[in-house]
């Protein structure tokens, strides 16, 4: 099957994907609006019994540290902010989607998910140190980054032998060999599904490239961040069994991008990692 042909395939998968989750769509619509309230918010998640006790177990848990018990999304709005809960939303709702075996990619069970959560993690660190007001974007953007590989990993899983072998042969980079065995990465793809699920622009450029953070329009900065995120999380040992030996080098823009970052990239390692830790919930929610 021919590049064309088999692209043409992938977008009609991801034309049948199944729409966000009606209360996801509903939570980011509120969180535009400057006149919601945190009871507003309540009423709209309270509605999803499954999904409220999980938000209240992860704002609870050591990531947030917060002083007292939440026993209520409204309370969570008032500690943590409107934003942190739609985060909280896409979070729980995402699990699903990157929920199954991922073995053309080489991740043991729930290995995207957590190389996902660590990413969504490390780039909103990064983040507030660079551009705060960005930070929960750069959450979303780190967790929903490799969504593509979802849908190839099931629609042309088989194929991965010859991804892996041009991997190793060529000493390529993931998206580098994916571009040659079915030209296109899975950056493209997960950005096709964002489009189709109305993520704001920024956001399906940040997951466009993340792998090529400078030729991302609008907002290349998150773009940078996103990668950098990726590198870190790989780094810390959430890459997938493919990516075990794969030089990580962060490009000309991300260094620019990222500024006294880069410098202090020992410092942060640690702060991620013990974030990560106390992020335990998130990654192995049950
Ligand atoms: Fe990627
Ligand atoms: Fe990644």
């Amino acid at each position: 099957m021919s590049s064309d042909e088999l692209i043409k395939r992938i977008l009609k998968e991801v034309g049948k994907m199944p729409p966000l989750p009606d209360v996801l769509t509903k939570v980011m619509q509120m969180t535009k609006d400057p006149d919601v309230s945190a009871s507003q918010m309540n009423k709209v998640i309270s509605m999803d019994q499954a999904l409220t006790a999980n938000i209240l177990k992860l704002c609870n848990s050591a990531y947030y540290g917060l002083p007292r018990v939440i026993s209520s999304v409204t309370q969570a709005v008032m500690y943590l902010g409107f934003q942190t809960v739609r985060n909280l939303v896409m979070t729980c709702t995402m699990q699903d989607v990157y929920a199954g075996q991922m073995q053309g990619y080489g991740y043991p069970e729930g290995g995207l998910w957590k190389h996902s959560v660590s990413v969504a993690i490390a780039s909103q660190i990064l983040c507030k140190k660079i551009r705060p007001g960005l930070n929960d974007t750069a959450f979303t953007a780190g967790l929903l980054h490799d969504l593509g590989k979802t849908i190839l990993n099931k629609h042309v899983g088989g194929r991965f032998q010859e991804v892996a072998a041009v991997m190793q042969q060529k000493n390529a980079m993931m998206h580098e060999a994916e571009a040659e065995v079915f030209g296109f990465d899975h950056a493209i793809i997960g950005a096709k599904i964002a489009d189709q699920w109305n993520f704001p622009p920024e956001l399906v450029q940040a997951i466009g490239f993340h792998h090529f953070p400078d030729r991302a329009k609008g907002r290349p900065l998150l773009a940078a961040i996103v990668s950098m995120g990726d590198m870190i999380a790989i780094s810390l040992g959430t890459g997938s069994n493919l990516q075990v030996n794969q030089k990580l080098e962060p490009s000309a823009y991300t260094r620019e991008a990222l500024g006294s970052c880069i410098d202090r990239m020992d410092s942060l390692l640690e702060e991620i990692d013990k974030a990560l830790k106390d992020a335990s919930l998130f990654i192995n929610p049950s």
